[in-house]
């Protein structure tokens, strides 16, 4: 059993290669270190899974999901149930997963726990529909009956972030496992453990040897053996666009594999001055800081309607200085470091590309503390969206403000931007925020809210944030091929 309750050491039970539901050293014998981003220390190390590895894991979720299988025999409903188990498996031992989940990616604990039910609700939500994905009748010319199939598309690479690692493999096994395929995931290497302690869950759940496979390693390595793989029959990637680039071309490289991509943003949210400005400040402040800006959908642009501009900036500041940044395992604490050093470097080279190109820096701007990858909250004002701070996706805690005039020059603005992840509008009139919704190109739009997402909502980007959708029942298109079946019948009744 799990201990019941956060511990800041947690035991750590899995570092191997999940492969046919056992766990397996590397075929090089390489490993390769995970850190923790509050001290820089090691945790532990992890067998580093490369292309051998990664053949090994495919020959297995090859064999699982072929024809005949017992997975792939198995009652659609079956399916469902074990999927639900494993949703009861999370739930049971939240408090250990969330704390392997905060020493090894530093988001605060009460965030971890709330991926973690999070994650159990998206598993349950699939599980609903494993039974429900069906097909349909089609009147056909001619004496001909036609139905279709849904059968699942086979072997399925997923490749995943460190942002959010349990809650990225959740969205991922959830509609993947729902429609019956088999699944060879990669965890990021910033953060790998949670995943392998899922494996260990989903083994006692009762999914049959094979069915899921989890190899760690690097992308280049692991991930590109993934993507290039000719018995890989789908691949789905969460990450930079940069690297969504090269899975594409990878598949297209390759055997033609399904791709879908779910990648960065620039995401503006607009706030217009008839809108309630506290509750506009703090919406601002939480689509950009929350998860230590790690989100592929933050709302990275903080768009102001000119005539609250400079109270909004000054209040937006105020929130800035009160965000309690520290140990995440403090129950106050909103702000962890950031996952790594690189990302910290990454951020803070960002914050001298701000100020070098004019913006003015209104708060933080520097590390926090003085061990681990803390970066303070920061805000900067007097930015146009021409400047890097504005059109390049930082992924950490910076805000930044811009001005807009009104409705057509915040729309002009929020679209000026090769992304289409989110967008968000606050305002209380009811006009502007329907057309915005309507003008905007982005995946998600939230209206006086920010950042909300369900189990039931799609979620993708428009542009170069992806393509596919993942969540709600769109995302079982993205793991399901139609098979058209047409019968010739003697006479048409009717
Ligand atoms: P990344 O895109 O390199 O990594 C994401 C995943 O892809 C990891 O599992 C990684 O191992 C894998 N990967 C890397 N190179 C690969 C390759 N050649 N083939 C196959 N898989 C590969 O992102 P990284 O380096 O961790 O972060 C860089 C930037 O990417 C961040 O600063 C942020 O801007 C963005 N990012 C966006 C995310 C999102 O949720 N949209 C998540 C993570 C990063
Ligand atoms: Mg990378």
């Amino acid at each position: 059993m799990a201990p019941p309750k956060p511990t800041r050491e947690p035991e750590i039970k899995f570092t191997q290669i999940f492969i046919n539901n056992e766990f397996c050293d590397s075929v090089s014998g390489k490993v390769f270190p995970t850190i923790n981003p509050c001290t820089g220390d090691k945790i532990s190390d992890v067998q580093e899974g490369d292309k051998a590895d990664v053949d090994k894991a495919v020959k297995a979720a090859k064999a699982a999901v072929k024809r005949g299988s017992p997975w792939r025999r198995m009652d659609a409903s079956k399916r469902g149930k074990l999927l639900s188990k494993f949703a009861e498996l999370l739930e049971r031992d939240k408090d250990y997963l969330a704390s392997l989940e905060t020493i090894d990616n530093g988001k605060p604990y009460t965030d971890s726990v709330d991926d973690i039910h999070a994650s159990s609700d998206v598993m349950r939500y699939y599980a609903g529909w494993a039974d429900k994905n069906s097909g349909k009748t089609i009147p056909s010319d001619g004496d001909l009956f036609t139905f279709t199939r849904h059968e699942p598309i086979g072997v399925c690479g997923q490749i995943i972030p460190w942002n959010y690692p349990v809650m990225m493999m959740a969205w991922k096994l959830g509609p993947a496992l729902a429609c019956g395929n088999s699944v060879v995931l990669k965890p990021a290497e910033q953060t790998p453990l949670s995943a392998l302690y899922c494996a260990s869950l989903l083994k006692e759940a009762g999914f049959p040897a094979g069915v899921v496979n989890i190899v760690p390693g690097y992308g280049p390595t692991a991930g590109a053996a993934i993507a290039e793989h000719m018995q890989v029959d789908k691949v789905a990637f969460t990450g930079s666009t940069e690297v969504g680039k090269l899975v594409m071309q990878a598949a297209g490289r390759s055997n033609l594999k399904r791709v879908s991509l779910e990648l960065g943003g620039k995401s503006p949210l607009i706030i217009f001055a008839d809108s309630d400005i506290d509750a506009a400040v703090y919406w601002a402040h939480a689509g950009i800081m929350n998860n230590h800006g790690q989100n592929c959908c933050a709302g990275s642009r903080t768009l102001v309607e000119e005539s609250i501009y400079d109270e909004f900036v000054e209040k937006s500041k105020q929130m800035a200085e009160f965000r309690s940044v520290g140990d995440p395992f403090e129950e106050s604490t909103q702000q962890g470091p950031q996952v790594d050093e690189e990302q910290f470097n990454k951020i803070l080279s960002y914050v001298e590309a701000g100020k070098v190109e004019g913006a003015k820096l209104e708060f933080g701007g520097e590390r926090h503390g003085d061990k681990g990858y803390f970066v303070k909250p920061t805000v900067f004002s007097n930015v146009t969206n021409e400047m890097r701070i504005a059109r390049e996706e930082i992924f950490g805690p910076v805000q930044t403000i811009i001005k807009f005039k009104d409705l057509d020059d915040a729309i002009g603005k929020a679209n000026s931007t090769p992304y289409g992840l989110a967008a968000g509008v606050i305002t209380k009139d009811i006009n502007k925020a329907m057309m915005f919704a309507q003008n905007v190109d982005a995946g998600s739009v939230w209206i006086n809210c920010y950042d909300m997402i369900t189990p039931q909502t799609p979620f993708g980007g428009f542009k170069q944030s992806g393509q596919g959708r993942e969540l709600g029942e769109y995302a079982l298109k993205e793991y399901t091929e139609v098979k058209t079946v047409t019968m010739m019948i003697p006479e048409k009744n009717s």
